[in-house]
């Protein structure tokens, strides 16, 4: 009942020779729980649409069940679709809704059996005898999911089916997807450009950049070892913070990673991964930190494996179960071009104007790239690096001169204001360092951090 999708080289040009989906090869098994995960216009809906022989393949094949399937029409497929705008008859009853399309399909047979079973299932029994404008948005998504269950179709498509709920409703709906479809082992290929969605649903996740394939893989996965910047950046709240640094290998003495105004030392004797750095003596690199592998703590607390880093508190986000405390450590951030939206300002904007010199910039090469390297021309640059900014004039005591650049987990009972100056520990067993193409250079591929120790 279930089907293998497999796309091999599959690419799509609309118009003028641009491709919004390029050479995308992908195996999905039976039973899968696919998502594909990518910012707006990426070109999720339209692999999702080519799938469902919706929209025409350029070039490649698209194979079901190992069949080539490019030209089989969309009612020989057996698949259902559940798009973000819930498409219901506003003239039927829910009932009629769920049961139309198997009235479609067999108008001869009563569809109330089926339509009572899959009401069941999805706990909407009370709901069959009202109208879609007698529903909430919740209700109708729940019809609407009903309406592509009932057919038991060979596959699920899902584009971005939760987008329109509220936040509480979504987390609900989104259990409810993942129970669902496990229970009827359907393969489900699912698209959001909502990482923690995918995170939570995907059996694997293929992230999507500019029509290209980023990286498939397990959740855990494209969270422990992502392939470039745009995964790491992409996929991860707090979103990871990402810093130039510079390697420095001196003859006889220890490596260092630079950022800025301060390193990372790295302990002797070096570790694999970090041998691998050597090679990049001298050369600019990316470095990742996410929020667990920096906490507060003293210097004299290091824990082996720990490194010292200070930093000024910028600015403090409260989030009830945490905090979000955003340091100035004399580093400077790396863009990501075509991220869905630059991390939030740090501060207030009326603090901005005195010295957010560098972010604005920063912010605006952004902008420029995004227009330059756009979506499409996937073969661009993931991480672009700048020229060393300029020293600017001493700030005033107290004062940071460059705005966060270093974003820290920690608990809520911790008490820190602006200008503080804060003992931070980096845990190089978490360090991921990019080359200046955004291409990950550690850990190296053999090595999840958290699974190996
Ligand atoms: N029918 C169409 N004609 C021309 N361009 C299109 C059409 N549909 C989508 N596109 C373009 O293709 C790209 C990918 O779109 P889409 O697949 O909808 O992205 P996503 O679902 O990831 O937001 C976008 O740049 C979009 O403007
Ligand atoms: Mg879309």
């Amino acid at each position: 009942m279930t089907r293998a999708i497999s796309l091999q080289d599959v690419s799509k040009t609309y118009t003028k020779g641009v491709r919004v989906v390029d050479r995308l090869s992908l195996d999905i098994a039976p039973g899968e729980f696919l998502v594909l995960l990518g910012p707006s216009g990426c070109g999720k809906s339209t692999v999702l649409r080519m799938i469902a022989g919706l929209e025409d393949i350029t070039e490649g094949s698209l194979l079901l069940d190992g069949e080539w399937a490019n030209d089989l029409p969309p009612s020989g497929r057996d698949m259902a679709m559940v798009f973000q705008n819930f498409a219901l008859y506003p003239s039927m009853t829910s009932g009629d809704n769920i049961g139309f399309p198997l009235r479609i399909e067999n108008p001869g047979a009563d569809p109330r059996d089926r339509v009572d079973a899959t009401a069941r299932m999805l706990g909407i029994e009370d709901l069959l005898d009202r109208y879609p404008s007698q529903l909430s948005g919740g209700e109708r998504q729940r019809v609407a999911m009903g309406r592509a269950i009932a057919r038991h179709p060979s596959a699920f498509l899902m584009d971005e089916p939760l987008s329109n709920l509220d936040a509480k409703l979504r987390n609900h709906l989104r259990a409810e997807i993942s129970k669902l479809t496990r229970e009827l082992g359907v393969t489900t290929v699912y698209v959001t450009h909502d990482q923690s969605e995918a995170m939570s649903l995907g059996d694997r996740v293929a992230v999507l950049r500019g029509g290209v394939l980023q990286q498939v893989g397990t959740p855990r996965e494209v969270y422990g070892l992502p392939r470039n910047v745009f995964v790491a950046a992409f996929v991860g709240t707090p979103r990871i913070n990402l810093l130039r640094g510079m390697v420095r290998a001196p003859l006889g003495g220890a490596m260092t990673i630079s950022l800025g105004k301060q390193f990372l030392r790295l302990p002797e004797p070096l570790s694999l991964d970090h041998q691998l750095l050597r090679v990049q003596q001298g050369r600019e690199v990316i470095v990742g930190l996410r929020s667990e592998a920096v906490r507060i703590a003293k210097h004299s607390s290091a824990r082996p494996g720990e490194v010292p880093l200070t930093g000024l508190v910028d600015h403090v986000e409260y989030q009830g179960h945490e905090v979000l405390v955003h340091f100035n450590t004399g580093s400077h951030p790396a863009v990501v071009p075509d991220l869905e939206a630059p991390r939030p300002a740090a501060r207030p904007a009326r603090r901005r104007r005195r010295d957010g010199s560098v972010i604005d910039r920063l912010r605006e090469r952004a902008v420029a790239l995004r227009a330059g390297v756009g979506s499409g021309s996937g073969a661009g640059p993931v991480a672009v690096l700048d020229e060393p900014e300029a020293e600017a004039p001493a700030p005033a005591p107290g004062i940071p001169r460059i705005p966060g650049d270093l974003v820290v987990r920690t608990t809520p009972d911790i008490d820190l204001r602006h200008g503080m100056q804060v003992p931070l520990l980096v845990d190089l067993a978490h360090l991921f360092v990019f080359d200046q193409h955004g291409e990950r250079i550690c850990p190296a591929p053999a090595r999840l951090p958290d699974l190996d120790e």
